[in-house]
Protein backbone atom coordinates (compact mmCIF):
# COMPACT_ATOMS: atom_id res chain seq x y z
CA UNK A 1 0.00 0.00 0.00
CA UNK A 2 1.65 3.57 -0.49
CA UNK A 3 1.77 5.77 2.28
CA UNK A 4 -0.21 8.73 2.81
CA UNK A 5 1.15 11.99 2.65
CA UNK A 6 -0.55 14.82 3.67
CA UNK A 7 0.57 18.73 3.01
CA UNK A 8 -1.15 21.86 4.16
CA UNK A 9 -0.65 25.89 3.62
CA UNK A 10 -2.19 28.50 5.71
CA UNK A 11 -5.93 29.42 4.65
CA UNK A 12 -5.16 32.90 3.74
CA UNK A 13 -7.41 36.03 4.11
CA UNK A 14 -9.64 37.23 1.34
CA UNK A 15 -8.86 41.03 2.86
CA UNK A 16 -7.15 41.66 -0.99
CA UNK A 17 -5.58 40.22 -3.22
CA UNK A 18 -2.56 37.55 -2.44
CA UNK A 19 1.33 38.64 -3.09
CA UNK A 20 4.45 37.07 -3.14
CA UNK A 21 4.59 35.76 0.40
CA UNK A 22 1.68 33.97 -0.25
CA UNK A 23 3.00 32.88 -3.36
CA UNK A 24 6.11 31.72 -1.13
CA UNK A 25 4.07 29.20 0.79
CA UNK A 26 1.93 27.70 -1.12
CA UNK A 27 4.79 26.95 -4.03
CA UNK A 28 6.75 24.59 -0.78
CA UNK A 29 3.65 22.88 -0.25
CA UNK A 30 3.03 22.14 -4.37
CA UNK A 31 6.86 21.25 -5.23
CA UNK A 32 6.90 19.26 -1.65
CA UNK A 33 4.03 17.71 -2.87
CA UNK A 34 4.68 17.12 -6.36
CA UNK A 35 8.36 15.32 -4.73
CA UNK A 36 6.29 13.47 -2.58
CA UNK A 37 4.11 11.97 -5.73
CA UNK A 38 7.47 10.89 -7.57
CA UNK A 39 8.89 9.05 -4.50
CA UNK A 40 5.76 7.33 -4.46
CA UNK A 41 3.02 8.46 -1.54
CA UNK A 42 -0.52 9.27 -2.04
CA UNK A 43 -0.34 12.94 -1.67
CA UNK A 44 -3.40 15.00 -0.16
CA UNK A 45 -2.35 18.37 -0.79
CA UNK A 46 -4.91 21.19 0.93
CA UNK A 47 -5.08 25.18 0.20
CA UNK A 48 -8.18 27.41 0.75
CA UNK A 49 -8.81 30.64 2.38
CA UNK A 50 -9.87 31.87 5.98
CA UNK A 51 -13.42 34.19 5.18
CA UNK A 52 -14.71 34.80 8.61
CA UNK A 53 -13.67 37.44 10.93
CA UNK A 54 -14.18 41.43 12.15
CA UNK A 55 -11.66 41.96 9.30
CA UNK A 56 -13.60 40.97 6.40
CA UNK A 57 -16.92 42.13 7.67
CA UNK A 58 -15.62 45.43 7.87
CA UNK A 59 -13.79 45.25 4.19
CA UNK A 60 -17.12 43.91 2.97
CA UNK A 61 -18.96 47.42 4.46
CA UNK A 62 -16.02 49.80 2.76
CA UNK A 63 -16.53 48.02 -0.02
CA UNK A 64 -20.59 48.18 -0.13
CA UNK A 65 -21.27 44.43 0.03
CA UNK A 66 -22.40 41.85 1.98
CA UNK A 67 -19.40 39.96 3.41
CA UNK A 68 -20.45 36.77 1.59
CA UNK A 69 -19.99 38.98 -1.92
CA UNK A 70 -17.15 40.47 -0.76
CA UNK A 71 -15.21 37.38 -0.71
CA UNK A 72 -16.48 35.77 -3.44
CA UNK A 73 -14.69 37.91 -5.13
CA UNK A 74 -11.64 38.00 -3.84
CA UNK A 75 -11.42 34.34 -3.72
CA UNK A 76 -11.86 33.77 -7.49
CA UNK A 77 -8.36 35.76 -7.58
CA UNK A 78 -6.82 32.97 -5.20
CA UNK A 79 -7.84 30.14 -7.22
CA UNK A 80 -6.73 31.86 -10.73
CA UNK A 81 -3.29 32.77 -9.01
CA UNK A 82 -2.77 29.11 -8.00
CA UNK A 83 -4.01 27.72 -11.64
CA UNK A 84 -1.36 30.17 -13.74
CA UNK A 85 1.37 29.32 -10.92
CA UNK A 86 1.04 25.68 -11.46
CA UNK A 87 -0.30 24.79 -8.18
CA UNK A 88 -2.06 21.49 -8.14
CA UNK A 89 -3.73 21.00 -5.09
CA UNK A 90 -6.41 18.17 -3.77
CA UNK A 91 -9.14 21.01 -2.13
CA UNK A 92 -9.28 24.55 -2.18
CA UNK A 93 -11.44 24.77 1.02
CA UNK A 94 -13.33 27.60 2.11
CA UNK A 95 -14.09 28.06 5.64
CA UNK A 96 -17.73 29.31 4.35
CA UNK A 97 -18.29 25.88 2.99
CA UNK A 98 -21.31 23.98 4.30
CA UNK A 99 -19.34 21.05 5.20
CA UNK A 100 -16.71 22.86 7.40
CA UNK A 101 -19.27 24.97 9.21
CA UNK A 102 -21.38 21.82 10.42
CA UNK A 103 -17.96 20.57 11.44
CA UNK A 104 -16.76 23.66 13.23
CA UNK A 105 -19.73 23.59 14.97
CA UNK A 106 -19.81 20.06 16.25
CA UNK A 107 -15.75 20.43 17.30
CA UNK A 108 -16.94 23.40 19.63
CA UNK A 109 -19.68 21.58 21.34
CA UNK A 110 -17.76 18.33 21.57
CA UNK A 111 -15.17 20.40 23.19
CA UNK A 112 -17.57 22.48 25.58
CA UNK A 113 -18.76 19.37 26.44
CA UNK A 114 -15.38 17.92 27.71
CA UNK A 115 -15.63 20.83 29.90
CA UNK A 116 -12.34 22.23 27.65
CA UNK A 117 -14.18 25.01 26.49
CA UNK A 118 -15.82 26.99 29.67
CA UNK A 119 -18.12 30.51 29.09
CA UNK A 120 -16.23 33.35 30.67
CA UNK A 121 -15.46 36.82 29.80
CA UNK A 122 -12.45 38.10 29.00
CA UNK A 123 -10.76 41.68 29.03
CA UNK A 124 -7.55 42.74 27.32
CA UNK A 125 -6.31 44.32 23.74
CA UNK A 126 -6.98 42.91 20.68
CA UNK A 127 -5.78 43.41 16.95
CA UNK A 128 -8.23 43.65 14.77
CA UNK A 129 -6.04 43.31 11.90
CA UNK A 130 -4.09 40.08 13.01
CA UNK A 131 -7.86 38.68 14.46
CA UNK A 132 -5.43 38.22 17.39
CA UNK A 133 -5.12 39.16 21.07
CA UNK A 134 -1.84 40.30 22.65
CA UNK A 135 0.37 39.74 25.34
CA UNK A 136 2.47 42.72 26.45
CA UNK A 137 5.31 41.04 24.78
CA UNK A 138 3.50 41.72 21.42
CA UNK A 139 2.99 45.40 22.03
CA UNK A 140 5.47 48.24 22.25
CA UNK A 141 4.65 51.01 25.03
CA UNK A 142 1.99 52.75 22.90
CA UNK A 143 0.06 49.49 22.18
CA UNK A 144 1.11 49.01 18.60
CA UNK A 145 1.31 45.03 17.44
CA UNK A 146 4.72 44.90 16.36
CA UNK A 147 3.90 42.32 13.48
CA UNK A 148 1.63 45.05 11.70
CA UNK A 149 2.35 48.28 13.56
CA UNK A 150 -1.57 48.53 14.15
CA UNK A 151 -2.58 50.04 17.75
CA UNK A 152 -4.53 47.02 19.79
CA UNK A 153 -7.54 47.91 20.87
CA UNK A 154 -9.19 47.50 24.64
CA UNK A 155 -11.69 44.40 24.15
CA UNK A 156 -13.91 43.13 27.39
CA UNK A 157 -16.56 41.09 26.82
CA UNK A 158 -18.67 37.63 27.54
CA UNK A 159 -17.06 34.55 26.00
CA UNK A 160 -15.90 30.78 25.76
CA UNK A 161 -12.40 29.96 26.61
CA UNK A 162 -10.20 27.34 25.62
CA UNK A 163 -8.41 25.63 28.73
CA UNK A 164 -4.78 26.07 27.15
CA UNK A 165 -3.56 26.77 30.36
CA UNK A 166 -4.14 22.86 31.33
CA UNK A 167 -1.73 21.75 28.76
CA UNK A 168 1.04 23.29 29.73
CA UNK A 169 3.22 19.52 29.96
CA UNK A 170 1.21 18.77 26.93
CA UNK A 171 3.19 21.23 24.95
CA UNK A 172 6.41 21.00 27.19
CA UNK A 173 6.66 17.24 26.38
CA UNK A 174 5.53 18.12 22.41
CA UNK A 175 8.39 20.49 22.32
CA UNK A 176 11.03 18.64 23.57
CA UNK A 177 10.55 16.67 19.78
CA UNK A 178 11.19 18.18 16.59
CA UNK A 179 8.04 18.60 15.27
CA UNK A 180 8.81 22.27 14.89
CA UNK A 181 11.25 23.68 12.41
CA UNK A 182 13.12 25.53 13.10
CA UNK A 183 14.78 25.46 16.57
CA UNK A 184 15.09 29.20 16.83
CA UNK A 185 10.92 29.25 16.94
CA UNK A 186 10.84 26.31 18.98
CA UNK A 187 12.83 28.91 21.64
CA UNK A 188 10.82 31.34 21.28
CA UNK A 189 7.54 29.86 21.49
CA UNK A 190 8.86 28.37 24.69
CA UNK A 191 10.14 31.38 26.01
CA UNK A 192 7.41 33.52 25.16
CA UNK A 193 4.25 31.27 25.99
CA UNK A 194 4.69 28.08 26.90
CA UNK A 195 7.01 28.36 29.58
CA UNK A 196 6.33 31.47 30.46
CA UNK A 197 2.49 32.35 31.62
CA UNK A 198 0.41 30.20 29.35
CA UNK A 199 -3.38 31.65 29.30
CA UNK A 200 -6.44 30.14 28.24
CA UNK A 201 -7.60 31.31 24.83
CA UNK A 202 -10.53 32.96 24.16
CA UNK A 203 -12.84 31.24 21.45
CA UNK A 204 -16.13 33.15 20.56
CA UNK A 205 -16.92 36.61 19.94
CA UNK A 206 -20.44 38.47 20.72
CA UNK A 207 -19.88 41.78 18.44
CA UNK A 208 -20.30 41.44 15.61
CA UNK A 209 -22.58 38.30 13.41
CA UNK A 210 -19.95 37.29 10.35
CA UNK A 211 -18.89 34.02 11.86
CA UNK A 212 -19.91 30.52 12.44
CA UNK A 213 -22.71 30.08 15.28
CA UNK A 214 -22.41 27.90 18.21
CA UNK A 215 -25.22 26.14 18.66
CA UNK A 216 -25.19 26.29 22.11
CA UNK A 217 -25.50 30.61 22.43
CA UNK A 218 -26.88 32.44 19.44
CA UNK A 219 -24.86 35.77 20.58
CA UNK A 220 -21.84 33.95 19.78
CA UNK A 221 -19.61 33.56 16.81
CA UNK A 222 -16.63 31.17 16.73
CA UNK A 223 -13.32 33.07 17.37
CA UNK A 224 -11.41 33.18 13.47
CA UNK A 225 -8.47 30.71 14.82
CA UNK A 226 -10.29 28.54 15.85
CA UNK A 227 -12.90 28.24 12.93
CA UNK A 228 -9.48 28.92 10.71
CA UNK A 229 -7.23 25.75 12.31
CA UNK A 230 -10.00 23.54 12.11
CA UNK A 231 -9.88 23.39 8.11
CA UNK A 232 -6.96 21.03 8.57
CA UNK A 233 -9.42 18.05 9.18
CA UNK A 234 -12.63 19.17 8.23
CA UNK A 235 -11.15 19.11 4.51
CA UNK A 236 -10.40 15.62 5.43
CA UNK A 237 -14.37 15.12 6.40
CA UNK A 238 -13.37 15.30 10.41
CA UNK A 239 -17.35 15.22 11.59
CA UNK A 240 -18.95 14.54 8.77
CA UNK A 241 -20.53 11.17 7.63
CA UNK A 242 -17.58 10.12 5.52
CA UNK A 243 -14.18 10.32 7.10
CA UNK A 244 -12.19 8.30 4.66
CA UNK A 245 -10.00 11.11 4.04
CA UNK A 246 -9.24 11.51 7.77
CA UNK A 247 -8.60 8.12 8.27
CA UNK A 248 -6.26 7.79 5.59
CA UNK A 249 -4.16 11.17 5.66
CA UNK A 250 -4.49 11.77 9.34
CA UNK A 251 -3.10 8.77 10.72
CA UNK A 252 -0.63 7.16 13.19
CA UNK A 253 0.66 6.15 9.41
CA UNK A 254 0.45 8.92 7.45
CA UNK A 255 2.74 12.22 7.48
CA UNK A 256 1.70 15.00 8.50
CA UNK A 257 3.28 18.64 7.03
CA UNK A 258 1.66 21.45 7.85
CA UNK A 259 3.98 25.06 6.16
CA UNK A 260 2.93 28.17 7.50
CA UNK A 261 4.92 31.82 7.93
CA UNK A 262 6.77 32.57 11.47
CA UNK A 263 3.75 35.23 12.53
CA UNK A 264 1.15 32.54 13.01
CA UNK A 265 3.63 29.96 14.63
CA UNK A 266 1.91 30.17 18.15
CA UNK A 267 -1.26 29.67 16.76
CA UNK A 268 0.09 26.19 15.18
CA UNK A 269 2.12 25.03 17.50
CA UNK A 270 0.18 25.79 20.71
CA UNK A 271 -3.18 26.13 20.31
CA UNK A 272 -3.79 23.85 17.49
CA UNK A 273 -1.85 20.92 18.92
CA UNK A 274 -4.06 21.36 22.20
CA UNK A 275 -7.06 21.23 19.51
CA UNK A 276 -5.78 18.15 18.21
CA UNK A 277 -5.16 16.79 21.56
CA UNK A 278 -8.68 17.37 22.94
CA UNK A 279 -10.40 15.93 20.13
CA UNK A 280 -8.03 13.00 20.41
CA UNK A 281 -6.18 13.33 17.27
CA UNK A 282 -2.63 13.07 16.62
CA UNK A 283 -0.15 16.53 16.09
CA UNK A 284 1.35 16.84 12.83
CA UNK A 285 4.65 15.47 12.08
CA UNK A 286 6.48 18.55 11.49
CA UNK A 287 5.09 22.08 11.05
CA UNK A 288 7.86 24.57 9.01
CA UNK A 289 7.80 27.80 10.11
CA UNK A 290 9.33 29.34 7.41
CA UNK A 291 10.40 33.15 7.56
CA UNK A 292 9.55 36.27 6.07
CA UNK A 293 9.90 37.67 2.24
CA UNK A 294 11.14 41.30 3.29
CA UNK A 295 10.96 44.65 1.20
CA UNK A 296 13.73 46.43 2.42
CA UNK A 297 13.72 45.79 6.30
CA UNK A 298 10.03 45.24 7.00
CA UNK A 299 7.83 42.13 6.08
CA UNK A 300 6.18 42.17 3.05
CA UNK A 301 2.38 42.84 3.41
CA UNK A 302 -1.01 44.05 2.16
CA UNK A 303 -1.29 45.85 5.63
CA UNK A 304 2.11 47.52 4.90
CA UNK A 305 1.21 47.98 1.15
CA UNK A 306 4.81 47.23 0.36
CA UNK A 307 3.48 43.86 -1.88
CA UNK A 308 4.68 42.66 -4.93
CA UNK A 309 1.75 40.95 -7.18
CA UNK A 310 2.67 37.18 -8.22
CA UNK A 311 0.11 37.68 -11.35
CA UNK A 312 2.12 40.40 -12.65
CA UNK A 313 5.23 38.40 -12.26
CA UNK A 314 4.10 35.01 -13.92
CA UNK A 315 2.97 37.27 -17.00
CA UNK A 316 5.77 38.88 -17.25
CA UNK A 317 8.24 35.96 -16.55
CA UNK A 318 6.49 32.70 -16.47
CA UNK A 319 5.31 30.82 -13.83
CA UNK A 320 8.48 28.72 -13.64
CA UNK A 321 10.72 31.63 -13.37
CA UNK A 322 8.69 31.91 -10.04
CA UNK A 323 8.49 28.94 -8.76
CA UNK A 324 12.59 28.43 -9.44
CA UNK A 325 13.65 31.79 -7.60
CA UNK A 326 10.84 30.45 -4.37
CA UNK A 327 12.42 27.51 -3.93
CA UNK A 328 16.01 28.15 -5.01
CA UNK A 329 16.55 31.49 -3.32
CA UNK A 330 14.53 31.62 -0.41
CA UNK A 331 15.72 28.94 2.03
CA UNK A 332 12.77 28.80 4.86
CA UNK A 333 14.77 29.34 7.45
CA UNK A 334 15.97 32.61 6.86
CA UNK A 335 13.76 35.53 5.80
CA UNK A 336 14.42 36.48 2.40
CA UNK A 337 14.37 38.92 -0.23
CA UNK A 338 12.41 39.63 -3.55
CA UNK A 339 13.34 42.17 -5.93
CA UNK A 340 13.33 42.44 -9.56
CA UNK A 341 16.82 42.44 -10.07
CA UNK A 342 17.54 39.42 -7.60
CA UNK A 343 14.94 37.80 -9.57
CA UNK A 344 16.31 38.23 -12.95
CA UNK A 345 19.86 36.99 -11.95
CA UNK A 346 19.28 34.00 -10.16
CA UNK A 347 16.80 33.43 -12.95
CA UNK A 348 20.11 34.21 -16.38
CA UNK A 349 22.78 32.68 -13.66
CA UNK A 350 20.69 29.21 -12.68
CA UNK A 351 18.29 28.50 -15.45
CA UNK A 352 20.00 30.76 -18.77
CA UNK A 353 23.48 30.22 -18.40
CA UNK A 354 23.92 26.79 -16.20
CA UNK A 355 20.82 24.65 -17.14
CA UNK A 356 19.76 26.20 -20.14
CA UNK A 357 22.58 26.75 -22.13
CA UNK A 358 24.06 22.99 -20.69
CA UNK A 359 20.88 21.29 -22.38
CA UNK A 360 21.24 23.56 -25.92
CA UNK A 361 25.13 22.57 -26.48
CA UNK A 362 24.64 19.40 -25.40
CA UNK A 363 21.91 18.71 -27.79
CA UNK A 364 22.90 20.63 -30.65
CA UNK A 365 26.38 18.83 -30.46
CA UNK A 366 24.31 14.92 -30.54
CA UNK A 367 22.52 16.68 -33.50
CA UNK A 368 25.38 17.84 -35.39
CA UNK A 369 28.23 15.27 -34.51
CA UNK A 370 25.43 12.11 -34.47
CA UNK A 371 22.52 13.30 -36.52
CA UNK A 372 20.40 13.63 -33.16
CA UNK A 373 21.04 10.09 -31.78
CA UNK A 374 23.64 8.58 -30.00
CA UNK A 375 24.82 4.62 -30.29
CA UNK A 376 23.76 3.12 -26.98
CA UNK A 377 26.19 3.55 -24.63
CA UNK A 378 26.79 2.51 -21.00
CA UNK A 379 28.25 5.19 -19.03
CA UNK A 380 27.20 4.18 -15.50
CA UNK A 381 30.51 4.04 -14.64
CA UNK A 382 31.97 6.77 -15.07
CA UNK A 383 33.18 9.47 -12.45
CA UNK A 384 31.02 12.35 -13.83
CA UNK A 385 27.69 9.81 -13.78
CA UNK A 386 28.51 8.42 -10.54
CA UNK A 387 28.70 12.03 -9.65
CA UNK A 388 25.14 12.62 -10.63
CA UNK A 389 24.02 9.28 -8.76
CA UNK A 390 24.90 10.58 -5.99
CA UNK A 391 23.49 14.06 -6.28
CA UNK A 392 20.27 12.07 -6.77
CA UNK A 393 20.76 10.40 -3.41
CA UNK A 394 21.95 13.71 -1.79
CA UNK A 395 19.12 15.73 -3.10
CA UNK A 396 16.66 13.05 -1.77
CA UNK A 397 17.97 13.33 1.66
CA UNK A 398 17.36 17.13 1.29
CA UNK A 399 14.03 16.79 0.36
CA UNK A 400 12.53 14.65 2.92
CA UNK A 401 13.75 16.98 5.25
CA UNK A 402 12.16 20.11 3.69
CA UNK A 403 15.03 21.56 2.94
CA UNK A 404 14.00 22.18 -0.63
CA UNK A 405 16.64 25.01 -1.37
CA UNK A 406 19.79 23.44 -0.55
CA UNK A 407 18.45 20.30 -2.73
CA UNK A 408 17.85 22.88 -5.48
CA UNK A 409 21.32 24.14 -5.18
CA UNK A 410 23.09 20.32 -5.73
CA UNK A 411 21.20 20.29 -8.68
CA UNK A 412 22.64 23.44 -10.03
CA UNK A 413 26.04 22.39 -8.72
CA UNK A 414 25.89 19.35 -11.22
CA UNK A 415 25.05 21.61 -13.77
CA UNK A 416 27.84 23.72 -13.59
CA UNK A 417 29.98 20.67 -12.99
CA UNK A 418 28.81 19.32 -16.57
CA UNK A 419 29.40 22.49 -18.29
CA UNK A 420 33.06 22.52 -17.20
CA UNK A 421 33.46 18.98 -18.33
CA UNK A 422 32.57 20.24 -22.00
CA UNK A 423 34.94 22.48 -21.19
CA UNK A 424 37.68 20.76 -20.21
CA UNK A 425 37.18 17.50 -22.75
CA UNK A 426 36.56 19.73 -25.38
CA UNK A 427 34.17 17.69 -27.76
CA UNK A 428 35.00 19.76 -30.76
CA UNK A 429 38.65 18.62 -30.76
CA UNK A 430 37.73 15.46 -30.47
CA UNK A 431 35.19 15.25 -33.35
CA UNK A 432 38.04 17.39 -35.43
CA UNK A 433 41.01 14.83 -34.44
CA UNK A 434 38.46 12.31 -35.55
CA UNK A 435 38.49 10.67 -31.44
CA UNK A 436 34.64 9.03 -32.02
CA UNK A 437 35.07 7.10 -28.85
CA UNK A 438 35.79 9.68 -26.66
CA UNK A 439 33.50 11.73 -28.00
CA UNK A 440 30.91 9.52 -27.97
CA UNK A 441 31.34 8.87 -24.28
CA UNK A 442 31.56 12.45 -23.43
CA UNK A 443 28.01 13.56 -24.67
CA UNK A 444 26.71 10.73 -23.26
CA UNK A 445 27.72 11.35 -19.75
CA UNK A 446 26.38 14.70 -20.35
CA UNK A 447 23.12 12.99 -21.92
CA UNK A 448 22.61 11.11 -18.68
CA UNK A 449 23.09 13.62 -16.38
CA UNK A 450 21.37 16.20 -18.14
CA UNK A 451 18.45 13.88 -17.49
CA UNK A 452 18.97 13.44 -13.73
CA UNK A 453 19.51 17.19 -13.45
CA UNK A 454 15.69 17.76 -15.47
CA UNK A 455 13.69 14.85 -13.49
CA UNK A 456 15.84 16.51 -10.20
CA UNK A 457 14.11 19.85 -11.21
CA UNK A 458 10.52 18.48 -12.59
CA UNK A 459 8.86 19.73 -9.34
CA UNK A 460 9.44 22.87 -9.71
CA UNK A 461 9.98 23.72 -13.27
CA UNK A 462 6.37 22.12 -14.03
CA UNK A 463 6.18 23.52 -17.58
CA UNK A 464 9.80 23.40 -18.98
CA UNK A 465 10.17 19.71 -17.36
CA UNK A 466 8.83 18.21 -20.58
CA UNK A 467 10.26 20.07 -22.99
CA UNK A 468 13.91 19.71 -21.15
CA UNK A 469 13.51 15.97 -21.33
CA UNK A 470 12.23 15.77 -25.05
CA UNK A 471 15.40 17.50 -26.11
CA UNK A 472 17.32 15.06 -25.06
CA UNK A 473 15.54 12.12 -27.02
CA UNK A 474 13.25 10.69 -24.05
CA UNK A 475 9.62 10.90 -23.05
CA UNK A 476 8.69 13.30 -20.28
CA UNK A 477 6.34 10.44 -18.65
CA UNK A 478 8.91 7.39 -18.59
CA UNK A 479 11.54 8.71 -16.28
CA UNK A 480 11.39 7.81 -12.09
CA UNK A 481 13.48 7.58 -9.33
CA UNK A 482 12.89 3.74 -10.08
CA UNK A 483 14.76 3.28 -13.44
CA UNK A 484 16.40 7.04 -13.23
CA UNK A 485 20.17 5.20 -13.09
CA UNK A 486 19.32 2.31 -16.11
CA UNK A 487 20.76 2.76 -19.63
CA UNK A 488 17.65 4.36 -21.32
CA UNK A 489 16.85 3.96 -24.78
CA UNK A 490 17.47 7.94 -26.26
CA UNK A 491 15.19 8.35 -29.92
CA UNK A 492 16.90 10.63 -32.14
CA UNK A 493 16.61 14.86 -31.38
CA UNK A 494 15.37 17.02 -34.01
CA UNK A 495 14.46 20.18 -32.63
CA UNK A 496 16.39 22.70 -30.98
CA UNK A 497 14.61 24.63 -28.22
CA UNK A 498 15.10 27.54 -26.21
CA UNK A 499 14.27 26.61 -22.76
CA UNK A 500 14.70 29.88 -20.80
CA UNK A 501 15.74 32.56 -22.48
CA UNK A 502 17.88 35.23 -20.82
CA UNK A 503 15.95 37.74 -19.50
CA UNK A 504 17.51 41.59 -20.53
N1 LIG B 1 -5.84 33.33 7.84
C1 LIG B 1 -4.65 33.24 8.57
C2 LIG B 1 -4.11 31.83 8.54
C3 LIG B 1 -5.03 30.79 9.08
S1 LIG B 1 -4.38 29.19 8.92
C4 LIG B 1 -5.39 28.21 9.77
C5 LIG B 1 -3.60 34.17 7.98
N2 LIG B 1 -3.83 34.56 6.72
S2 LIG B 1 -2.88 35.56 5.88
O1 LIG B 1 -3.60 35.87 4.68
O2 LIG B 1 -2.47 36.66 6.68
O3 LIG B 1 -1.65 34.71 5.45
C6 LIG B 1 -0.54 34.53 6.28
C7 LIG B 1 0.43 33.61 5.59
O4 LIG B 1 0.79 34.11 4.30
C8 LIG B 1 1.78 33.48 6.30
O5 LIG B 1 1.73 32.58 7.35
C9 LIG B 1 2.64 33.02 5.17
O6 LIG B 1 2.36 31.69 4.89
C10 LIG B 1 2.15 33.89 4.03
N3 LIG B 1 2.81 35.19 4.00
C11 LIG B 1 2.20 36.40 3.96
N4 LIG B 1 3.16 37.38 3.87
C12 LIG B 1 4.36 36.82 3.84
C13 LIG B 1 5.68 37.30 3.71
N5 LIG B 1 5.97 38.59 3.57
N6 LIG B 1 6.68 36.40 3.72
C14 LIG B 1 6.45 35.07 3.83
N7 LIG B 1 5.22 34.58 3.96
C15 LIG B 1 4.15 35.43 3.98
O7 LIG B 1 -2.65 34.47 8.64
Amino acid sequence: MKKAFYVTTPIYYPSGNLHIGHAYTTTLADVISRYKKEKGYEVFFLTGSDEHGQKIEQKAQENNLSPKEYVDGIVKGFVDLWKILDIEYDRFIRTTDDDHVFAVKEIFSSLLEKDLIYPSTYKGKYCISCEEFLTSEQMDETFHHNVCGKEAGDFEEETYMLRVSKFQKYLQDLFATNFLEPETRKKEMLNNFINNDLEDLSVTRVGFNWGIQIKENPNHVIYVWLDALSNYITALGYKSNDDSLLKKFWSEDSEVLQIIGKEITRFHSIYWPVMLESLGLKTPDKLLSHGWILSGDKKMSKSIGNVLDPVEIINTYSSDALRFYIINNLPTDKDGSFTNDLFIESFNNNLANNVGNLISRVSNMIIKYFDGQLPKKDTSNHWLVQKGFETIEDYKKLMDIYNMSEATQLVLKLGQECNKYIEDSKPWVLEKEGKNDELLEVLSVLQKNIVIISYLLKPILVKTYPSMIKQMGLKPEEINFENMKSNFDYEKIIDKLVLFERIK
